[in-house]
């Protein structure tokens, strides 16, 4: 098997806690945070689907404050115009996993780069806001094909820019549909199942499963 000379990072739920927004929920909807920020989620990825399915993309900006609309009218909850601004952007300030920065490094001296359906400047104030900007090679977006994950044209995009070829990049996602996607596409993938979810039945397999990002410089041939 070819040595890992790339590793291609999910970001929403692999680098970043999209459920840190809960602590900003809580302060504008007592109690009713974790259910909103769940709900908030689940939303948002199913709106990506729609609109790639669709034709109709709208960037994940737009997408994340119709998800979180939604959300809180399905929950009934009242969302001001202030309340709206704050949460979203609690989404620019999302905490990484604590394991997330010295995992970086530990894989260093290898290519790491982000492709997310994050926009850019969600993507760019995220990483910037994390300190964790001088860690990544390229910070990569679905918007540059207006199409979204779990489409292979986004994953092409990492090989493309990235100038690896597919064979020596390694995946890794926590979101199992999107390990899935890129299975299929012919990347090696890791899931990062903190959780201890169950995978979907989709008939892809990742290449090891692992319980935070701390592991995969273990897993990983030196490189
Ligand atoms: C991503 O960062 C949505 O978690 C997904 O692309």
């Amino acid at each position: 098997m070819a040595p890992v000379r790339a590793l291609v990072f999910d970001a929403y739920g692999t680098l970043f806690d999209v459920h840190s927004v809960i602590a900003e929920c809580e302060q504008h909807f007592p109690g009713r945070g974790a259910n909103l920020s769940k709900q908030w989620r689940v939303t948002q990825l199913e709106y990506t689907w729609l609109r790639s399915l669709m034709g109709r993309y709208e960037d994940f900006e737009q997408v994340t404050a119709g998800a979180l609309a939604h959300a809180c009218a399905s929950l009934k909850l009242t969302l001001s115009d202030a309340t709206r601004a704050a949460l979203m952007n609690s989404y620019l300030l999302l905490t990484p996993y604590s394991e997330v920065p010295a995992a970086l490094d530990s894989l260093a001296p290898r290519k790491r780069a982000i492709l997310s359906n994050g926009s850019p400047r969600m993507l760019d104030a995220v990483v910037r806001n994390a300190g964790l900007s001088e860690r990544f090679d390229a910070v990569l977006s679905v918007d540059a094909l207006r199409i979204y994950k779990p489409h292979p044209s986004v994953y092409q995009l990492a090989v493309d820019r990235l100038g690896v070829p597919i064979d020596e990049i390694a995946f890794v996602s926590s979101n199992f549909w999107d390990v899935s996607g890129a299975t299929s596409f012919g990347f090696r993938t890791f899931w990062i199942n903190r959780a201890g979810n169950v995978p979907d039945p989709l008939g892809f397999q990742p290449a090891a499963v692992l319980s935070g990002l701390d592991q995969l410089a273990g897993v990983l041939s030196p490189g």
